[in-house]
């Protein structure tokens, strides 16, 4: 099957399986900082059915990328097969906040569980190095978290702890922040 298809058909299944990957303009912009910044190294939390680290593989990246979900992590192996990325991905069947390593990467992708962004930040952050990128999507978090209407106690949580990112970056000074725009909303900075 055509790279194509077979792509298709990894965002049919996560739609018919209501599983979150990587919306485009997101993935656009993620493979467009890849790109620029020429970066060769990713380390991904959160791998669901390994829709972004395929994209990112295409893009000439070597992906480490970590799930701790067994079914999601399963799919995603055999999608890594079916694009015969073996080489460019590594998948880890592991808690993101249970796992360690001591290689060095380009860019620290982080789209695990959103209320946990700073604690993916502080367990990798010893895996940066200066010129480093971490990317966070889904900062607006479908334009809720700034959102001052009267959300559900799960909602409400989830909300102030992505604000708590947000704050929390700003004033590391270690980092250079940019946030964007750009679909639901993107985090990007640069260790300094
Ligand atoms: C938004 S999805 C990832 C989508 C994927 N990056 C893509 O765009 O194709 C988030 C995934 O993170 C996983 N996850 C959440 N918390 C995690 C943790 N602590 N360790 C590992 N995986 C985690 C979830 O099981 C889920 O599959």
């Amino acid at each position: 099957m055509a790279d194509f298809e077979l792509m298709k058909n990894i965002i049919l299944y996560a739609e018919e399986n209501a599983i979150p990957i990587i919306q485009k303009p997101a993935l656009d912009f993620l493979l467009k900082t890849i790109k620029e910044n020429n970066i060769k190294t990713v380390l991904e939390i959160g791998t669901a059915i390994g829709y972004s680290a395929i994209n990112m593989a295409l893009a000439g990246c070597d992906v480490y990328s970590i799930e701790r979900d067994f079914e999601r992590y399963s799919t995603a192996f055999d999608n890594v097969k079916n694009f015969n990325l073996e080489k460019k991905i590594t998948l880890i069947f592991q808690d993101a906040l249970l796992y360690n390593t001591s290689k060095q990467f380009d860019l620290l992708f982080i789209d695990g569980a959103k209320a946990q962004n700073i604690a993916f930040l502080e367990q990798y952050r010893h895996c940066l190095k200066p010129g480093s990128f971490v990317f966070v999507d889904n900062i607006n978090f479908h334009d809720l978290t700034y959102n001052k209407c009267k959300l559900s106690r799960d909602l409400n949580q989830l909300t102030r702890k992505i604000r708590r990112y947000v704050d929390y970056i700003k004033q590391d000074t270690t980092f250079e922040t940019q946030f964007f725009d750009i679909g639901d909303g993107i985090a990007l900075s640069k260790l300094l």
